[in-house]
């Protein structure tokens, strides 16, 4: 009998890129790979990188570096495949190559669907010190057109990828070089993926893409699909609970996406809608495409529509120009608007993009002293939020097993981990539950006793 192979993949960044490394899976299985969770034993590993600032970058050459040491110990009959996959591979393609030629192949985002033929193509090469298999080639069609259906999903909440790419030209992101330009998949396509995700136990589904709410979906007729409308038929499937879509690009919030907030109640109150800065100068260097009073005015529509609904943001501090005044204005809209949670960086120039070549570069002393003002003051919010919570009831997604006996652990509508005493057939259900205590990155809750009446 034939050893199973074992496979590591690493994901760093988005979302994006943890739904594409589940299909990297679903692609490897039928050749054979089982999944592993460390490079030790691993006969295949694959980095699925993330380049949208530099840090995340460089990460991936100290695990290459770890990697190496790894594959030199193997023997012959014990192989082990170095992949680097995702927009470090697109990005720096032939680079990674140079700088690590022990790394069997390289390939971008779009490419991942010809594993099978990449991994062929390695075997016939045979060499030890890496095949250097290049493929960053873009349409996001083909890919999707030749991935297999989607393998179990790991618990009761899926991603499904409808959108990639993006056209907007933030002055300081990668992603419109890196992920190439905005492709919609078939709307026929996402429900198909959908059904199967449902009828494989998902009760939650967060929809994907890079600017999800550019989703311009064919709908086989010679029409189009918004994502309000697919939002409208998801809603339709027997067996979803929960429907989010993440991220969004604020300009493009029509109003057919806010009335279906209004309008689907599996649509869950919480949205990640990034703002970036709250200062109109810097907006406008970032090329955003609205202004702070633009953005606020979404918003309030939004919150008209879904009165409980809550958001969440992305934050870049020290951006080329960006002064004092401009940080006050960023303070100022996360304190209007009371994100209950964030993401917050420190620009980082990005080669080849606008801002890298901007004139007053914030000193990086100075960016390190914002963030740490910035976070501080999200945090406080998303701690407050957590304790308003307290004493209200909310439908909890219960996902998995705590790690105290007889605990279970879900999610809120607003996606904070909630622990919860409960026996374990609650696993797998939602339930209505009383938040009992909070803290600033968890709930704790009890299960509501409904008391009958007795006729
Ligand atoms: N520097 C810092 N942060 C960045 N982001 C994108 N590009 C950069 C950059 N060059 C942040 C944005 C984006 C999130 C995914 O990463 O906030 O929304
Ligand atoms: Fe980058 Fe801007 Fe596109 Fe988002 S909208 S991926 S930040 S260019």
């Amino acid at each position: 009998m034939t050893k199973a192979k074992k496979l590591f993949i690493k994901t760093y960044g988005c979302q994006m890129n943890v739904y594409d490394s589940s299909r990297m899976e679903d692609v490897l299985k039928p050749l054979g790979y089982e999944t592993t969770d460390g490079p030790d034993d691993a006969n295949m590993v694959i980095l699925n990188t993330c380049h949208i600032r530099e840090k995340a970058s460089e990460k991936v050459y100290s695990e290459l570096g770890r990697l190496k040491k790894i594959k030199k110990k193997r023997s012959e009959n014990d192989e082990m495949i170095i992949a680097v996959a995702g927009c470090v591979a697109q990005a720096e393609g032939e680079e990674i190559s140079r700088r690590a030629p022990y790394v069997d192949m390289v390939f971008g985002p779009q490419t991942y669907h010809n594993l099978p033929e990449m991994l062929a193509k390695a075997h016939r090469a045979g060499d030890e010190t890496g095949r250097g298999i290049l493929m960053t080639d873009f349409p996001a069609e083909d890919k999707f057109d030749h991935l297999p259906d989607p393998v179990k999903p790991e618990g009761y909440t899926a991603f499904l990828s409808i959108q990639e790419g993006c056209d907007k030209f933030c002055t300081y992101c990668v992603v419109p070089y890196t992920r190439g330009a905005e492709y919609s998949r078939p709307a026929a396509q996402v429900m198909k993926e959908a059904r199967q995700l449902i009828a494989q136990g998902a009760l939650e589904i967060t929809l994907l893409g890079q600017n999800v709410n550019a989703y311009h979906g064919d709908d086989g007729h010679g029409g189009e699909w918004t994502l309000g409308r697919l939002i409208r038929e998801l809603a339709d499937l027997d067996g979803l609970e929960r429907i989010r879509y993440t991220t969004s690009y604020p300009a493009e919030v029509d109003d057919d996406l806010i009335s279906a907030h209004a309008d689907v109640p599996q649509l869950m109150p919480y949205l990640h809608l990034p703002v970036q800065a709250g200062s109109n100068r810097v907006l406008a260097a970032m090329n955003r495409n609205h202004t702070r009073e633009q953005y606020l005015e979404i918003i309030a529509k939004l919150k008209a529509a879904r009165p409980d609904l809550a958001l969440s943001s992305d934050f870049i501090v020290g951006f080329p120009g960006e002064n004092e005044r401009d940080f006050e204005d960023t303070l100022d809209i996360i304190r209007q608007v009371g994100f209950i949670q964030a993401f917050s960086f420190v620009y980082s120039a990005r080669p080849g993009t606008p801002a890298a070549a901007m004139d007053l570069q914030v000193d990086k002393v100075v960016a390190n002293e914002r963030l740490q003002i910035l976070q501080k003051l999200l945090m406080d919010i998303q701690t407050q939020f957590n304790e308003d919570c307290v004493g209200r009831e909310f439908p909890i997604l219960l996902e998995r097993v705590g790690r105290k006996p007889g605990q279970l652990v879900g999610r809120s509508p607003y996606m904070q981990p909630v622990h919860v005493e409960a026996p374990l057939d609650f696993v797998g259900q939602i339930h209505d539950l009383k938040i009992i205590s909070a803290r600033p990155n968890s709930l704790g809750a009890q299960i509501i006793h409904k008391v009958r009446n007795s006729a």
